[in-house]
């Protein structure tokens, strides 16, 4: 089956109780046993996995191509819940332009328990040939990244993880199962913020583990998530999956105002560089083009006059809302420096910008009259 048709009808049934299509939203945080002391139902307590959770793992699973998928609180509580299956000693390599959360969350927690991390430029596999080690047990990839957009080559990087044994994720956020598959590439697992374009109406938040087998990565993680207690929330779930069904449709929107978007960008003098895979001149559109099947509603670009301009610039504009995360169905600006903050590694001329669902004319008259000097 096609894509669109499987987005509509992945892990979806009808409810045996009452015949409703809509999944019921199962607020009961303990499930009750029968009189021989047996589960009447698949689950027992809250923490441990609730149904209308369960509906979503199922629904993701397939999607990406995956035998098993386990839904977190947030994205950060679904790649902290794999770090945490690390052992002291071990050694994980992260790109240098990583999502700035995972960066921290490596230097403040990893770090005092033994585990070192190391950022590499992965968009340059052979700087992660240099860095590998023996030790190294996670190569954590992000493509296209943020907010640089830099573009991995995902076959190519894993191959080379494969070599130490290392395990290997790819965050999937920016681009969603639609438009990337990186478990077809080799990849074992592959993380989500649904907070981002799977819920797609910046109201859920939420993560996501999908692994290519369910095997014995997969049981420690579920083990951290019910014993460190990162579960998505009923309410959660049941949002995350019902974003899922108009994915498709919403990424291909998202893809083509993003490229109109930035081409208009590459076009303006205040624009020093525009990043977008999507453009013929970016640095990595022809591995973007071979691993993805178009090129997401996200993009960043540098103001030539600096720091201040860019953050003038944001300021101005009357229909891009400011406001940092992405994915959703109305367009959001940041000056990317600032919403990081003292950890930041962006460059400070830097706007980020998440392309929503509007028409990409109003879009861009905006972006004009804000960068007007
Ligand atoms: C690429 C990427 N991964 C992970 C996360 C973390 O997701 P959450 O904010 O749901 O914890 C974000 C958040 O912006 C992100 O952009």
């Amino acid at each position: 089956m096609k894509l669109d048709t499987l987005f509509v009808h992945a892990g979806h049934r009808i409810d045996p109780s009452t015949g409703a299509l809509a999944p019921p939203i199962h607020l009961s945080t303990t499930f009750a046993r029968d009189e021989r002391n047996e589960l009447i139902g698949a689950n027992q307590y809250i923490r441990e996995g609730n149904p209308t959770q369960s509906v979503l793992e199922e629904a993701l699973a397939p999607l990406e191509g995956g035998a098993a998928a386990l839904a977190f609180a947030s994205g950060m509580a679904a790649g902290v819940a794999l770090m945490q299956t690390l052992e002291s000693g071990a050694h994980l390599l992260l790109p240098n332009d990583a999502y700035y959360g995972f960066r921290v969350a490596a230097n403040d927690f990893l770090r005092p328990w033994g585990i070192r991390a190391d950022l590499v430029a992965m968009e340059d596999v052979s700087a992660l040939t240099a860095a590998i080690r023996p030790e190294t047990r996670l190569v954590w990839l992000e493509t296209p990244s943020n907010p640089l957009m830099k573009i991995t080559d995902l076959e190519r990087a894993i191959s080379i993880a494969r070599k130490t044994g290392a395990t290997t994720l790819v965050d999937n956020t920016f681009a969603t199962p639609v438009l990337q598959r990186p478990i077809s590439l080799g990849a074992d697992v592959v993380l989500h913020a649904t907070t981002k374009y799977i819920g797609g109406h910046s109201d859920v938040q939420g993560g996501a583990l999908v692994f290519a087998e369910k095997g014995g990565l997969y049981e420690r993680v579920q083990h951290a998530r019910h014993i460190l207690g990162a579960v998505a929330s009923p309410f959660n779930s049941w949002l995350a999956l019902r974003g899922l069904r108009t994915l498709p449709l919403r990424m291909a929107r998202h893809s083509a105002n993003a490229l109109e978007v930035a081409r208009a960008l590459d076009a303006h003098p205040a624009v020093s560089s525009v990043h977008y895979p999507g453009l013929e001149s970016d640095s990595g559109h022809s591995v973007a083009r071979r691993q993805m099947s178009a090129f997401g509603g996200m993009l960043s670009f540098r103001v030539g006059a600096g720091r201040e301009a860019a953050i003038r610039a944001v300021g101005r504009t009357r229909l891009w809302t400011r406001a940092t995360s992405l994915g959703g169905v109305e367009s959001l600006i940041e000056h990317r420096a600032t919403s990081e903050g003292a950890t930041s590694r962006t460059p400070p001329d830097l706007i980020r910008l998440s392309v929503g669902l509007e028409h990409p004319d109003d879009l861009i008259e905006d972006l004009e009259q804000a960068l007007a000097v």
